[in-house]
């Protein structure tokens, strides 16, 4: 058994979206891990079960991530940070990107949202100007060294909770679904959330399709290690390559945490339809890659969207 804490309501409700369903002319469904519950939802919870178990293992006294200044991730982990009484604290930028690609045109959500929630929540939040993802996650190190030169217990977080064992617990979630879908649909960004459902699937006839919402180049490494890291987890070596996984860039729009025209059409559709809510970031994005490939005819017979959550970015502002 891989130590867990309970966090979430699980398993949260999958049910079928009739009316989209009959506009696409395909029998999708929806995954509302929007609804997991703790600290106002969204995937993040799953992998903090298995991350805050860890983190209570090494008597942690603070624990250190990074993330965008918006981060969900961020909002989870401090408030899971806070009832077990451990200090949290982020290196967090507006916009982080990637150096080689350059920074996106566009203003990323800033105040409100979930920069509220980390308050209420007692994160310590560090605010860098805006640069190199590999620029944060150095800072990140940098808050952690400083931390421990002062007696603390520090555990550092990998941004999104992207560690093999926050991608394992996709891999239980995939077993709230069962079997039967043609495909699988998910955002894709730190890449857990994906590479613990295409684990799970991988061999059955299910096709899962991540839907990048970031441009980053590494993202198909990422998987591969996420995924060699689960196989380590649970002692079941599935060997996935970089070619096991379906990654598709092409909704990405300006880049990471900048909203685009496709993502803001699906998420009115979504709303309009079927009355979701959906995240300018991540699920929005992710429901405009359902819209195109069903549009496109590349999606058939059972589809089911995985919501990811994201509410509070819808109040924030640039
Ligand atoms: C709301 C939401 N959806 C999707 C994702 C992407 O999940 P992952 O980081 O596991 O790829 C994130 C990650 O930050 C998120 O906050």
């Amino acid at each position: 058994m891989i130590p867990r804490i309970p966090l979430c309501c699980l398993p949260t409700p999958c049910h079928p979206l009739p009316r989209l369903s009959e506009d696409l002319g395909l029998d999708i469904w929806i995954k509302r891990d929007d609804l997991t519950g703790f600290a106002g939802g969204g995937n993040k919870g799953r992998k903090l079960e298995y991350l805050m178990a860890d983190i209570l293992d090494s008597s942690a006294t603070h624990v250190v991530t990074c993330g965008s200044r918006q981060s969900n991730f961020v909002r989870q982990l401090g408030a899971a940070c806070a009832v077990h009484n451990i200090r949290c604290s982020a290196a967090v930028m507006s916009l982080p990107f990637d150096k080689g690609l350059g920074r996106p045109q566009g203003s990323p959500p800033r105040e409100g949202g979930n920069v509220i929630l980390d308050e209420l929540f007692g994160v310590d939040l560090h605010e860098f100007s805006d640069g190199d993802w590999l620029d944060l996650y150095a800072e990140a190190d940098k808050i952690a060294d400083n931390l421990r030169s002062k007696g603390e217990v520090v555990k550092v977080v990998p941004i999104g909770g992207s560690s093999p064992l926050g991608a394992y617990s996709f891999t239980q979630a995939a077993v709230e679904v069962g079997e039967g879908w043609d495909h699988v649909v998910t955002p894709t960004s730190s890449g857990s959330t994906h590479a613990g459902l295409a684990w799970a699937f991988h061999g059955s006839r299910t096709k899962v399709v991540g839907i990048a919402c970031d441009p980053e180049e590494d993202l198909l490494d990422d998987l591969k290690r996420l995924t060699d890291g689960i196989d380590a987890i649970a002692g079941f070596k599935k060997g996935l390559g970089r070619l096991d996984f379906n990654l598709r860039r092409d909704w990405v729009g300006a880049g990471y945490n900048i909203s685009s025209e496709e993502g803001a059409a699906a998420a009115s559709m979504a709303a309009g339809r079927e009355g979701l809510i959906l995240d300018p970031v991540y699920s929005a994005k992710a429901f405009a890659g359902l819209l195109g490939m069903a549009r496109s005819g590349e999606l058939s017979g059972k589809v089911l969207f995985w919501h990811t959550g994201g509410l509070p970015t819808l109040f924030a502002r640039p």
